[in-house]
């Protein structure tokens, strides 16, 4: 059995938001989840989520998020259940809350929870027993906090310099919580410079993203960046009046192999998924040498071990009565 540390240095219980972590927290999270990638290479079999129950809540469509956390939870020793929501009582009417207290009186410990209506995780964070953490795994358009995370890994282990990074996020940036969240981790990290590129339609509000550059032209906002992150087009958030034609946002916003050789020549490139191909990337990016989409892939999963074991540690310490500051974090 592989050993996991010990120390209870970063605390952290509901995790919501990446807004407000502390850097040393982040740092901690991404240093374990490196080594938990690198053990896993290896098979390494763990037993820190011993006994722990971890309930996948998701009431938004996921494939990464969804498979990454049951695969953490599990490769971690844990019980997962997986609640079928559209097929749940929800269904009949009940509400989210009195689903998240049937779940708990079975001793459920951690909810793993996607949803479209922003403040549905702080709220059941609100009400939850004190041994019992909430974890999103993604809040509307507002926040995908592991999300931000595993992205962070990602570009850590290509590019570690975040103070002479230049980060260009490209496409439907007004509907992204994987933009709020990254946005919030390169800030935490120190990142030199942040761009935004999007059509006017597709740009956030004025007072968000603070401290980003601001494009309108793709070939503006690549000039010599180091990362370049491609978001597609959220369908679900938006009416259909107001959806952009997909070849009109393919000519003008996506990104192909003459566009990406305006970034640096060692450039990397991103995409959370699920990606359009041949919307906002062509195959040949995607697939392409400096493609680290499906890196993307293995780092979400790493990072969400990294994420339940410190979660699970501080329930215990919790439970056992520890001297901590059990919301410090995270939250
Ligand atoms: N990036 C991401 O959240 O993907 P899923 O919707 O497949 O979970």
């Amino acid at each position: 059995m592989a050993t996991t540390p010990t120390s209870q240095a970063h605390p952290l219980r509901h995790l919501l938001s990446l807004e407000h972590m502390p850097q040393a927290q982040m740092l901690a999270l991404l240093t374990r989840a490196q080594a938990l990638l690198e053990a896993d290479r290896s098979r390494a079999a763990y037993d820190t989520l011993a006994g722990a129950t971890v309930v996948n809540l998701m009431s938004e469509p996921s494939t990464r998020t969804r498979a990454s956390f049951e695969l953490a939870a599990r490769r971690l020793g844990g019980n997962v259940l997986n609640l079928d929501v559209s097929n749940s009582s929800r269904k009949k009417g009940e509400s989210l809350l009195d689903t998240v207290y049937t779940l708990q009186a079975m001793r459920s410990d951690i909810f793993i929870v996607r949803t479209a209506t922003v403040g549905a995780p702080q709220m059941i964070a609100d009400h939850v027993d004190p041994d019992v953490a909430v974890i999103s795994a993604g809040e509307a358009n507002v926040s995908h906090p592991t999300q931000g995370l595993l992205d962070m890994l990602s570009i850590r282990q290509r590019k570690p310099d975040f103070a002479n990074l230049v980060v260009c996020i490209v496409g439907d940036i007004a509907h992204s919580r994987v933009a709020c969240s990254a946005a919030h981790a390169l800030a935490c990290l120190g990142v030199g410079e942040l761009r935004i590129v999007a059509p006017p339609e597709l740009m956030p509000a004025a007072d968000a993203f603070a401290g980003a550059r601001r494009f309108n032209k793709m070939a503006d906002g690549l000039k010599d960046a180091d990362v370049v992150m491609t978001l597609r087009i959220q369908r679900e958030r938006m009416a259909q009046s107001s959806t952009p034609d997909p070849n009109e946002f393919h000519a003008a916003y996506g990104l192909n192999s003459e566009r990406l050789r305006l970034a640096h020549p060692q450039a990397i490139v991103m995409h959370p998924g699920p990606m359009i191909r041949g919307c906002e990337i062509t195959s040949t990016v995607a697939d392409g040498p400096q493609s680290v989409i499906r890196q993307q892939v293995s780092n979400g999963l790493a990072v969400r071990m990294s994420i339940l074991e410190q979660v699970w540690r501080t329930l215990r310490d919790i439970d056992t009565g520890a001297d901590i500051d059990a919301d410090a974090g995270g939250v």
